[in-house]
């Protein structure tokens, strides 16, 4: 095949099997081979600020979740390449259906979305049937079908407001941010107890100690951090929200209580500030999420070349969880969100 960097017996592999290598020749040259699949298969990459610093720059479009959602609902491309985790792709298969939706590598799950598991979420409905649901979008298509109204970190105070005071809500499958947001509307909801690997590694001890040590540094989390983490934090907000948080304010220094891979747009958009990700309590890389990092430029690459692997989704089930996603749209579009 032209240009691959693939040989034959690779590719007749990968033919018998439906799957893609993860090997490329190095003489490839990786971000020219990209933008010409971009021109001539009609893609348009999207990235969340969770990837590489590579894929981030050759993505056509970089936000959080609920950007990335509006962007893959109103795109006019015939393939949609999605560089995140697998939540993110099915949303743009489920909202927008009859484009082809690919994703580098279709192990890149989320400790989040399963930690709620499909068969015991409906049990677990069903024991509150007074209750609806609000499901955070980093939830599988399966609990997005058993939700009422789907919500992202940047909208979810809006999604909750737009709910009636007496009505009961469930909150899954997120607890930290569940947490967060009943405080911030007053709302009692029931939540889930569920949550994500990369945001509950934060030390309280270390930020405080790190802060000790930077005394003109401010605190920013992601709401997917524990309670105890929160209550250091300057500033909360998602991805983007933390993105213009450094963008606008006068401050110089940063303690970033997120996933690394925001710490990149943070220094492009603001070369002159300094950004310190946030300790982990242990001596790991945690902050990065291993979701989220196993996606390459090379298996971007590839996953344009040969359109592999597809996200796929049975109609009934897209039709199902597409209401909830639709509704969390329109109300944000009335917020101006
Ligand atoms: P947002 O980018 O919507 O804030 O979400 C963060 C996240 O954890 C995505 O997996
Ligand atoms: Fe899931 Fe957390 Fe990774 Fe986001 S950072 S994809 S919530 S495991």
């Amino acid at each position: 095949m032209k240009n691959s960097g693939v040989d034959n017996k690779t590719e007749l592999l990968l033919a018998d099997h439906g799957y893609l290598p993860h090997k490329v020749s190095p003489t490839v040259d990786l971000f020219a081979e990209i933008s010409r699949l971009k021109k001539e298969k009609n893609a348009i990459i999207l990235a969340h600020y969770y990837q590489d610093a590579d894929i981030q720059d050759i993505a056509d479009f970089i936000g959080d979740s609920l950007g990335l959602a509006q962007q893959a609902e109103k795109t006019n491309a015939d393939m949609i390449v999605f560089a995140g985790v697998h939540f993110m792709a099915e949303t743009a298969k489920i909202l927008n259906p009859s484009k082809k939706v690919v994703l580098p590598d279709l192990k890149a799950g989320c400790s989040l979305a399963d930690s709620c598991p499909p068969q015991e979420f409906k049990k677990f409905k069903e024991q509150h049937p007074d209750h609806i649901v609000i499901s955070y979008i980093n939830c599988t298509a399966n609990i997005k079908a058993l939700s009422d109204i789907i919500c992202t970190s940047s909208n979810a105070v809006k999604i909750v407001e737009s709910v009636p005071k007496e009505q009961k809500i469930i909150f899954a499958p997120d607890k930290n941010l569940g947490r967060y947001i009943a405080k911030k509307t007053g709302r009692d909801m029931i939540l889930w107890d569920g949550s994500c690997m990369v945001h509950e590694i934060f030390s309280e001890q270390k930020i405080v100690k790190l802060k000790n040590r930077h005394p003109n540094a401010k605190v920013i989390a992601h709401p997917e951090c524990e309670e105890i983490v929160l209550q250091h934090a300057d500033f909360i907000g998602s991805t983007t929200g933390l993105l213009k948080y450094t963008q606008t304010s006068s401050d110089k220094e940063f303690i970033v209580a997120t996933e690394s891979g925001i710490i990149h747009q943070m220094h492009k958009s603001s070369p002159d500030k300094t950004f310190i990700p946030a300790p982990p309590n242990n001596n790991c890389a945690c902050n990065d999420c291993p979701h989220m990092k196993l996606n390459t430029l090379e298996k971007v690459y590839l996953c344009m070349q040969y359109e592999l692997p597809e996200l796929i989704l049975k109609e009934e089930l897209r039709q199902a969880a597409y209401k909830p996603l639709k509704r969390m749209l329109e109300i944000s579009a009335a917020a101006g969100l």
